[in-house]
């Protein structure tokens, strides 16, 4: 039943060279601007005109991704740009095909954000050789060839495991009995997934009756959270919380816990990360403990990314949005004002 999935230690390195190079929270004002030279032979085409961005998305999987895609093709209405758009339905293959289309219409930028993480050099390679400048956004690729994309755009997913990891040790401080952990992976190989474990693994071992006693993927869908939570709730003797990757997830783990006539964020604490409208009405209305949040609003910094890398401008290796974490309380304040 559990499966782990192991840390990539060759993106770590990357990215943690990545980061040190240059790292802005944000702001694009703060990003640096070099020389004006045309991006490696790519601007001339369509200088001037408006830019054409082939953007390939992962799927439609999750309320995050909903609204990222909503946020993407508003920014791109907004700036002008002409926004070739397409659904990869959850499959690395759909993406890389939707990338190579891309390269045959010779769009001025490529962005996409990745599945998973391995098996993209061959076509980034191909994307470069035709002097097709790429933006990865939301999800990392791990690879040693950092030429192959521009800039990176989007959350620390270790960083948001940290965060549920830490609540979790805060909440059940000074107790030391056995804690019985269950945890909805998001989909196998995919960035989030990998880090969001890490992150939480790493936070929760200053406690070691934290443990996690089955984890597994539900593909960061609501129907997926909802028949791995059914299985555990089977399977465990006894099941203490629940770590999901995303609020989808958690909203299906919350049915299942229900028709097993037992009551979620009572009998069984349960963490989760996104912060949607929907996570939100759960978490206020005491069914969810604690939401981190990750924020899918990228199109806005997504567009002027692809204009400063077109226009031959240096961009910051890495770009790092900027969330916060709710508990119920402070969820109750800003439902109504929530955007997605
Ligand atoms: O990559 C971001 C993750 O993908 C979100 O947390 C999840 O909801 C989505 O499917």
């Amino acid at each position: 039943m559990s499966t782990t999935t192991p840390p990539s230690t060759t993106r770590r390195r990357i990215l943690a060279r990545a980061a040190t190079a240059a790292v802005v929270a944000v702001g694009l004002a703060a990003c640096g601007s070099g020389g004006g030279a045309p991006a490696a032979g790519g601007a001339p085409a369509g200088a001037g005109d408006k830019l054409v961005m082939g953007f390939a998305q992962v799927g439609a999987e999750s309320g995050w991704r909903t609204a990222n895609t909503k946020s993407i093709q508003e920014a791109a209405g907004q700036a002008g740009v002409d926004l070739k758009f397409s659904d990869a339905q959850q499959k690395q293959e759909n993406q890389i095909k939707a990338i190579r289309s891309y390269i045959q219409q010779k769009v001025d930028v490529i962005a996409f954000s990745p599945v998973v993480e391995t098996g993209w050099d061959a076509v980034l390679l191909e994307a470069k050789r035709a002097n097709i400048p790429v933006i990865l956004t939301d999800r990392a690729i791990d690879s040693p060839d950092t030429s192959l994309y521009k800039t990176f755009l989007g959350s620390d997913f270790v960083v948001e495991g940290k965060k549920a990891g830490e609540w979790l040790v805060q909440h059940y401080q000074g107790k030391s009995d056995p804690v019985a952990i269950v945890e909805l992976q998001g989909t196998t190989g995919a960035a989030p997934a990998i880090d969001r474990k890490e992150g939480f693994a790493e936070a929760t071992k200053v406690a070691p009756n934290l443990q996690v006693v089955a984890s597994q993927t539900g593909d960061f869908t609501r129907s997926g959270g909802k028949q791995v939570m059914e299985a555990f709730l089977k399977s465990q003797p006894k099941i203490d919380v629940v770590y999901a990757h995303n609020d989808d997830m958690a909203l299906g783990a919350i049915e299942a816990i229900e028709a097993a006539g037992k009551v979620p964020g009572k009998d069984i604490t349960i963490i989760s990360v996104d912060a949607v409208k929907d996570g939100m009405a759960a978490l206020s209305a005491g069914k969810i403990n604690f939401i981190v949040e990750c924020n899918p609003l990228l199109g806005t910094q997504l567009m002027d990314l692809a204009k400063k890398v077109r226009a031959g401008e240096q961009v910051p290796q890495r770009v790092l949005t900027e969330e916060t974490t709710f508990d119920q309380a402070t969820a109750a304040k800003v439902l109504s004002s929530r955007q997605y």
